[in-house]
């Protein structure tokens, strides 16, 4: 068997939560690679409504293994009060979520030096979740790193030489911060960790594979904000490519099956960095108000602009997508004109290639389509699409040479649409 991946096309908050939720019934085991609590993938079925950010949005759907991969950085408090919330609500996960050893922690001090850091670059900034995510890599990479593993073995004295390191850095920065509750609660996290079963995840994830197991890895965040090829230094700090699958779980290229790339019928983004589609008008203001734009988890305003084909194709091309999800399409249903961009006008220049940077000489070059002002949010069958809906869908498919197989006309788990084509 393969693992099939499942990832942001986009800014992130695509609706991937949704989807992954939808799909796990097809799968026996469901995992998280990279990220962390920066995440926030909601959920919605049977009038409830879930946001998970560390945790697989596989658990809702009967008895599926959960994994965190070794990519995944965990905070141990957000991770309790997420487990908590989840365990309150009938979801126990003790038996069925598993913890790759190799994830690196989120220290407390992390979170500061991510304060510290944002703080430090005063205008530039990146605008993060101000969950500790980029420090935490770099302590990864830099070789500084504190692990799942670790908890097992020494671990204050492992905790108190990186929690060293960090105060010095925040000294020379001149950060004030007060870490003594923070640190009580994240220890109380650390005790909580120790009931859930840590594992040699990537053992573990090749040997369901022997076994036949299918497996669908969850991407966070998107494309656009990957550290390698997203709108840099606007990103987060890992690898949300479909390569970062093979790091953050330990499996070889060729154990990739599909790669469902997921994009919403428009773009937003949330913290700061370049959008070339963005909207500053109404029009903008209309997208955000209808798709409830604000962050799962830190409710920040999401910027709004029309769909980028520059950047989808990218996406798709780095990542092998196989096939495509069109989220939030209903988000459109009562446009007179969707807009489309097909092409970039860089100083006077037509490109069709996502260039090296994109920053203010980027300048979306757009087609018209009729909008469909018809209510979708009902619809059941892609039989019920009114005709210009079709033709912004095979327009999408033209453009991006990649089949659109689900369409998701609402929040809710039953407002998702399967698309077939012949070969199904
Ligand atoms: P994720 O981070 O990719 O999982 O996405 P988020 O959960 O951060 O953001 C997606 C938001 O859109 C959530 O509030 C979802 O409930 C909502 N959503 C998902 N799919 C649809 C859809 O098809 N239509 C509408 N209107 N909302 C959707
Ligand atoms: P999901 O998985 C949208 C953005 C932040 C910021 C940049 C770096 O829900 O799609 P970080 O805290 O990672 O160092 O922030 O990345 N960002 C996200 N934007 N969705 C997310 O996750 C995001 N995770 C990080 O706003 O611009
Ligand atoms: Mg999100």
């Amino acid at each position: 068997m393969k693992v099939d991946v499942l990832l942001g096309l986009q800014w992130g908050d695509e609706g991937k939560g949704k989807i992954v939720d939808v799909l796990t019934p097809n799968y026996d085991v469901i995992t998280r690679f990279q990220g962390g609590p920066n995440a926030g993938h909601t959920l919605e079925f049977n009038g409830e409504k879930y946001v998970l950010r560390s945790i697989p949005s596989g658990i809702f759907q009967g008895g599926k293994v959960n994994v965190i991969g070794n990519g995944v950085v965990i905070d141990p408090l957000l991770f309790k009060l997420e487990a908590e919330a989840l365990a309150a609500s009938g979801h126990d996960l003790t038996k069925r979520l598993l913890i790759s050893k190799k994830a690196h922690l989120i220290l407390p001090t992390h979170r500061m030096l991510d304060a510290a850091n944002e703080a430090a670059k005063g205008d530039s900034k990146i605008g993060t979740t101000g969950k500790g995510i980029g420090p935490t890599y770099t302590d990864k990479v830099s070789r500084n790193g504190v692990r799942v593993g670790d908890i097992l073995e020494n671990f204050e004295e492992k905790y108190a030489k990186a929690k060293g390191k960090h105060e010095t850095m925040l000294k020379a920065l001149n950060y004030d911060y007060d870490i003594t509750e923070l640190e009580k609660e994240w220890m109380e996290g650390i005790e909580f960790l120790k009931k859930f079963t840590f594992i040699d995840s990537e053992h573990q994830i090749n040997n369901y594979l022997k076994e036949e197991k299918s497996v669908l890895a969850e991407g966070a965040q998107g494309t656009m904000l990957d550290i390698d090829f997203g709108s840099y230094p606007f990103v987060t700090s890992s690898n949300t490519v479909c390569a970062g699958a093979c790091t953050g779980l330990g499996i070889a290229p060729n154990k990739i099956g599909d790669v469902y790339g997921i994009f919403k019928a428009y773009c937003t983004r949330v913290g700061s960095g370049p959008f070339p589609t963005e909207l500053f008008d109404e029009t903008g203001e209309k997208m955000c108000d209808i798709g409830h734009e604000f962050g799962s988890v830190t409710g920040r305003r999401r910027r709004c602009g029309w769909i980028d084909l520059v950047a989808l194709k990218y996406a798709i091309m780095v990542n092998g997508v196989t096939q495509l999800i069109m989220m939030k399409s209903d988000v459109l249903d009562t446009f007179d004109t969707i807009k489309a961009c097909i092409a970039y006008d860089i100083d006077g220049k037509e490109t069709e290639e996502f260039p090296f940077e994109i920053n203010d000489n980027v300048k979306p070059v757009y087609v018209d389509l009729p909008g469909w002002q018809t209510d979708m949010t009902k619809m059941q069958s892609e039989n019920e699409f009114p005709e210009e809906f079709n033709q912004y869908v095979s327009f999408l498919e033209d453009q991006l040479q990649t089949p659109i197989k689900i369409v998701s006309v609402g929040p809710d788990r039953d407002q998702t649409i399967i698309r077939y084509t012949e070969e199904d």
